[in-house]
């Protein structure tokens, strides 16, 4: 998969977002029950929320439409945010324009969309006062040497484990263990008992979370 996966098809999603579905993996970038709900409750509520320091490094693996970067970005509510965010395969702006974000988001908020899908690849840009965006091309299957150290929360938004187990595996999430800050957050959509144990075996203290609204019954959420 040298160049990430050809065919890709907008679809809209039960709360209205759109989302984008690869046929070839038969897998959707975001749930189908709601993206922008998944995002919001999965990564900002449940993950950015929980931690309480006034300067937070993320780490989100898969930037994808970025659309978890700039839900992040808006409810950065005063703290200072540098979200650094892994993803092999980006997709071109005209792949983020079909999705319509740009006139679902408020002004001001599209206009940082636009920004985070302009930000250079491999340095820290400083997209407002208070956020700043590291996109890192790499591939998290193999050992991806810039990935940040003492990272307070990470957004762990890969397709699903059953369409790409690489990304799931003991030695990613000990990786990820390994960078984070001691009380670092971990969140992930996937509730599965074979991800929780995996997470548990490299160190993490799991625990299971009701899913988004409409969505998924349970999220997990482990903590360093
Ligand atoms: C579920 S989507 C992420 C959705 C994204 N967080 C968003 O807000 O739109 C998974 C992402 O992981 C990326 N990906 C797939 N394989 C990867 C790999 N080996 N290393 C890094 N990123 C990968 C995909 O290209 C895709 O963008």
């Amino acid at each position: 998969m040298a160049q990430g996966w050809t065919e890709k098809v907008v679809e809209t999603t039960a709360d209205g977002s759109a989302t984008i579905y690869l046929p070839e993996l038969d897998e959707h970038y975001h749930s189908v029950k709601g993206a922008r709900t998944e995002s919001q409750y999965v990564f900002v509520e449940c993950g950015l929320s929980r931690c309480e320091k006034q300067r937070v490094r993320v780490l989100e693996i898969g930037f994808g439409t970025g659309l978890n970067a700039v839900l992040t970005a808006m409810s950065a509510g005063g703290r200072s945010v540098e979200y650094n965010t892994v993803e092999l395969y980006p997709l071109s702006l005209a792949e983020v324009e079909a999705l319509g974000y740009f006139s679902m988001l408020p002004c001001d908020a599209a206009i940082l969309l636009r920004r985070l899908h302009e930000a250079e690849w491999g340095v820290l840009s400083e997209i407002t006062s208070e956020f700043s965006i590291r996109k890192i091309k790499c591939d998290m299957t193999g050992s991806c040497q810039e990935i940040p150290h003492c990272v307070d929360v990470v957004y762990f938004d890969a397709f699903a484990p059953e369409k790409q187990p690489a990304m799931w595996t003991n030695e990613v999430f000990g990786r990820i263990y390994e960078a984070m800050s001691d009380g670092g957050v971990f969140v992930t959509y996937c509730a599965k008992g074979e991800v929780r144990r995996r997470l548990q075996s490299v160190g993490f203290m799991v625990e299971r979370l009701p899913g988004p609204p409409g969505g998924k019954r349970e999220i997990l959420r482990a903590v360093k």
